[in-house]
């Protein structure tokens, strides 16, 4: 282990130049942050405090141990879409701690178009589900919801990760021994009644919770007959005549102090044991980021000086240093707990990712997680490397990735682009979360690249018929492919449609990845396994 040397000058002009432009984005970051967490529009807040509920983040607030986080997930979901009338895409999800055990929290926000469910949001409640399923967490349902958002019903109803996978992970969930409660605080209406009907225990609130398949129009349309939501399903009916509920409560409050207590006759599952020694801060102060990111730059920022100031102590145990430096590779602490770093610094070439292969095997053979940093522009391209068999030792690390048989955290610090988000656990490598900083990018590749790429493409095509390609119009058609790229690689695009767990400053990850990390010990790190390696 050894201090990682800083070449940082805090008083430089680039240092200075940098955390200016990044200080940028992390204002306006924390303006739109703070907008969609208001929840939905005054008046809707307005009539739902008029009937003394609680709103959904005070609730969840109310319902974890005092003083400890929550480790929110996907805030932005459905940001920038639905002409923005879907903050936080109606649901609030993450982790929260509950007589000291974790647990996954998926809250209703009724405030927002009657807490009913759009794309994002079903993706969100499905996303945190399989949060809770990899790291075996109970999980809680605070549901106040009008069910699917029905303008939008082709795009939620009928397909695998639609409505109905929130009630196939309800059983999958329940026969993994994940307990599961519900707090039914409002409407649970059609499909949604099964989320009470599911779970182990539901709690359900006086004149305020209503639990039925069919909502009184449709009961009216259907067969004739008049009836009163609270005579159709409300708690009276339900926690004496029916019994779809078990425990009444007369008040949100009163329905979370029940929740907690349904905590205390739950065991915690067995867990898995890491070496966790005393935080310690880093040497090098995680406030020097901004200055540190070489943001909207065509310059490398350097792993080293990042790492440094988030491991504790800003100590690194690194793992060949002097081979293959594209990628830095090396053990550290995070909040007391043992981290593999594996950190882009270039693009990356056979060796690197045989170097990436081997540390992976480390980290599962010695089963401590891994914190992929991800700046990633891809693999090296020319033909002396696809000669050499580029794509036979990316194949290697991209194998040893999916297969890691311990927890992967990935933060997109920069840019994450191509096969390189592959490689680095991108999302379809089912990293147990991944993050993404403010100013990162995500696109298959760089608006540039892909701007000459298809106009190179289509030189091609109309010189193949013989004909004269028109320089404006290529000019024009570059323009238009960058401007595109510009938008749809932007974190925020990501965020919007859960390509990520959502967007964090670089000053809180250190704080991110001990909580997640905290997480993933509720379930044990299996043996590491490995498919075939193409030698
Ligand atoms: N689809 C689309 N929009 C819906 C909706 C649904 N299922 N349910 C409610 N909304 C919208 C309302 O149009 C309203 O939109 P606005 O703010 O743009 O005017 C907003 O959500 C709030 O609804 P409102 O009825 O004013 O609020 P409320 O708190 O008094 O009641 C519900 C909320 C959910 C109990 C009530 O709207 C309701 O019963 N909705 C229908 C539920 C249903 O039958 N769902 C079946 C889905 S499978």
């Amino acid at each position: 282990m050894y201090t990682i040397p800083t070449h940082i000058k805090t008083d430089s002009t680039e240092f200075l130049e940098n955390k200016k432009h990044y200080n940028d984005i992390l204002k306006k970051h924390r303006e739109i942050m703070h907008r969609i967490m208001g929840g939905g529009p005054a008046q809707a807040i307005e009539k739902h405090r008029s009937r003394g509920k609680l709103l959904a983040r005070e609730r969840i607030d109310l319902l974890i141990d005092p003083g400890t986080p929550f480790l929110e997930l996907s805030t932005l979901a459905a940001y920038g879409q639905y002409a923005d009338s879907f903050p936080a895409a109606g649901i609030i999800t993450g982790i929260g701690v509950i007589h000291g055990q974790e647990t996954v929290i998926i809250a209703n926000d009724a405030t927002v178009k009657g807490g009913t469910y759009v794309k994002e949001t079903i993706r969100k409640h499905i996303r945190a589900q399989e949060v809770a399923m990899q790291n075996d967490l109970p999980c809680i349902y605070m549901v106040d919801s009008g069910g699917v958002f029905l303008p939008e019903q082709a795009e939620v109803f009928p397909d695998r990760d639609d409505f109905g996978r929130i009630f196939f992970n309800q059983a999958r969930l329940s026969a993994q021994s994940c307990p599961q409660i519900a707090l039914v605080m409002g409407s649970c209406t059609a499909g949604g009644a099964y989320i009470p009907a599911m779970s182990d225990e539901t709690i359900i609130v006086k004149n305020q919770g209503t639990i039925f398949i069919g909502g009184p129009p449709l009961v009216k349309a259907a067969t004739g007959e008049i009836v009163s939501p609270e005579d159709l399903g409300g708690a009276e009916v339900h926690t004496t005549k029916s019994g779809v509920a078990d425990h009444f409560a007369e008040n949100d409050q009163h329905a979370i102090s029940i929740c907690r207590g349904i905590f205390e006759s739950i065991q915690p599952a067995e867990k898995q044991s890491l070496k966790v020694k005393p935080v310690e801060e880093p040497l090098y102060d995680p406030m020097e980021l901004p200055g540190i990111l070489q943001a909207g730059k065509k310059k490398q920022t350097d792993p080293y000086e990042i790492i440094a100031r988030l491991a504790d102590g800003s100590w690194f145990h690194e793992f060949k240093a002097r081979y293959a430096t594209t990628l830095v590779t090396g053990f550290a602490r995070i909040m007391g707990y043992p981290v593999g770093i594996i950190a882009n610094n270039g693009v990356l070439f056979a060796e690197s990712s045989l170097k990436g292969t081997h540390f992976i095997q480390l980290c599962t053979f010695r089963k401590i997680p891994i914190l992929f940093l991800q700046n990633i522009t891809g693999f090296m391209v020319g033909k002396s490397y696809e000669n050499a068999g580029l794509a036979r030792d990316g194949a290697k690390l991209v194998h040893a990735v999916a297969n890691a048989s311990v927890p992967k955290i990935t933060i997109i610090t920069g840019g994450s682009y191509g096969a390189g988000n592959y490689a680095m656990a991108g999302r379809a490598f089912d990293p147990h979360f991944l993050f993404m900083w403010p100013g990162a990018r995500i696109s298959v590749m760089g608006g540039q690249q892909a701007a000459n790429v298809l106009a190179q493409v289509k030189i091609n095509q109309l010189e193949a018929r013989g004909l004269k390609p028109d320089p404006k119009e290529i000019e024009s058609m570059k323009v238009d492919i960058l401007q595109k790229y510009e938008t749809e690689s932007s974190a925020y695009y990501s965020s919007s449609r859960l390509w990520d767990d959502g967007i964090i400053e670089p000053m809180q990850t250190r704080q991110v990845v001990a909580l997640a990390i905290a997480t993933s010990l509720n379930k044990k790190y299996g043996p590491p396994r490995s498919g075939v390696y193409r030698m």
